[in-house]
């Protein structure tokens, strides 16, 4: 899938490197809620190559058009059900967040789900202090559906959770 700033494909064994090193990133943990992996360079390999083959979840890497092909992000399609899906995305490093790769990236998932798999929505949530998130599903028209109190397994502590919801015809 092809926009203006990136494109998105399916991640290969040369992608392992640069996904070991955002699930290892503690900044990135932190948004996610979750404790960096600890787990070795091999047995998170083991662990991708599966996932990645798993057909329940979709999983795209985000990559610049212009500045070669260094992955920057990943994006997840996950939890179908009820003709809909979860997202889920990350831009990797922080210089290059901001830039409008994030929005671009939901908006091309946006129609693979609609267009593509002919879903009828698309959820997603984020911290209520991620507002760089927030502004993306409100920029492409995501709206919010509820929220929530979670304890992050980053560090114990409680935020709050915003839930959004994007359908096809919205
Ligand atoms: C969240 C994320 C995917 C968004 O992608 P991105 O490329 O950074 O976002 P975009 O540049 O497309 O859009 C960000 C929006 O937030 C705004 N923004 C950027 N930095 C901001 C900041 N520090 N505070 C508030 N708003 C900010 C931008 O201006 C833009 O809105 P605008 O188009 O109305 O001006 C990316 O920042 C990221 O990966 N963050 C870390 C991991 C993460 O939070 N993942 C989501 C977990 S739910």
């Amino acid at each position: 899938m092809r926009g203006e700033m990136v494109v998105l494909r399916p991640p290969c064994e040369s992608d392992v490197e640069a996904a070991y090193a955002w699930d290892r990133d503690p900044e990135l943990a932190a948004w996610n809620g979750r404790p960096p992996i600890k787990i070795s360079f091999e047995a998170a390999r083991r662990d991708y190559l599966a996932r990645w083959k798993d057909s329940s979840v979709k999983t795209f890497i985000i990559e610049p058009r212009t500045d070669g092909d260094e992955p920057i992000g990943m994006a997840t399609l996950y939890d179908f059900r009820n003709e809909g899906c979860e997202l889920g995305i990350k831009i990797g490093r922080d210089d290059l967040r901001g830039y409008g790769h994030g929005a671009e990236a939901v908006e091309l998932l946006l129609s693979y789900c609609f267009d593509v798999m002919g879903l009828k929505a698309v959820r997603g949530s984020t911290l209520a202090h991620n507002v760089r998130m927030q502004r993306v599903f409100e920029k492409l028209g995501f709206a919010e559906s509820g929220d929530g109190s979670i304890i992050s397994r980053f560090d114990n502590k409680r935020y709050t959770e915003l839930f959004y919801e994007r359908r096809w015809d919205a």
